[in-house]
């Protein structure tokens, strides 16, 4: 059984579709053994709470460097053993040490189609309104493997959707996350949970 670590830091809507996934059978062979917040009072919360979830909080700024977030952030993921952690809405920026000792061990799900709209400063809605402003004709969500870089990692899934003439950035958000997001995140969890995915020359290959 995977033991996966889920980390947000807001909605958790993300969270709450590979919840279901793991609860309907589609995601085999995982269990989510830990949440991990960087915000306090965040929905995310409530969502691992009701489903029965250990949470835990972490945040940055309550230590004084770099290193000692690092520790304990190193400390609550070994303590539940976690195989894989998910970043899920984690709006945090990861210690690279701890990226390392992970390797290829971290997921992230990224609401654009990379290498387009993302890197730093590319979140949220942001990411939807920069979209909507260069007028592209697809967009799309993608789930890669967490690298030192911002959203450089190798990919492992990707969906495309199409914007509409009369989007906001609002109504592009959610259709990127009902149409891409919450199936793409299960879906490679549920590879990975199959031993499906490994990385090679920097990119990931799925059998
Ligand atoms: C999602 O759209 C996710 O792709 C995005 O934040 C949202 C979190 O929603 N992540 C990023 O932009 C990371 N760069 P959720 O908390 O409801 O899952």
């Amino acid at each position: 059984m995977l033991k996966v670590a889920v980390l947000v830091s807001g909605g958790g809507t993300n969270l709450q579709a590979l919840i279901d996934s793991i609860e309907a059978g589609k995601v085999k062979n995982a269990e989510i053994v830990r949440v991990v917040s960087s915000r306090e009072g965040v929905k995310a919360l409530n969502r691992a709470e009701k489903a029965g979830i250990e949470t835990v909080v972490v945040r940055k700024k309550d230590y004084a460097d770099e290193e000692s977030y690092c520790s304990a952030m190193l400390k609550v993921l070994s303590e539940c053993g976690a195989d894989l952690i998910v970043l899920a809405g984690f709006l945090s920026v990861l210690p690279a040490s701890l990226v390392k000792e992970y390797e290829n061990r971290i997921i992230n799900i990224h609401p654009s189609l990379i290498p387009s709209f993302c890197g730093v400063g590319y979140y949220g809605l942001k990411v939807h309104e920069e979209a909507l402003k260069r007028g592209v004709k697809l967009t799309g969500a993608t789930v890669h493997f967490v690298d030192e870089g911002c959203d450089s990692g190798p990919i492992i899934l990707q969906k495309a959707v199409s914007t509409r003439i009369d989007d906001t950035p609002e109504t592009l958000q959610r259709r990127v996350m009902e149409e891409a997001e919450w199936k793409l995140l299960p879906e490679a969890v549920n590879l990975i949970a199959a031993g499906r995915v490994r990385v090679r020359d920097g990119k990931a290959e799925i059998s």
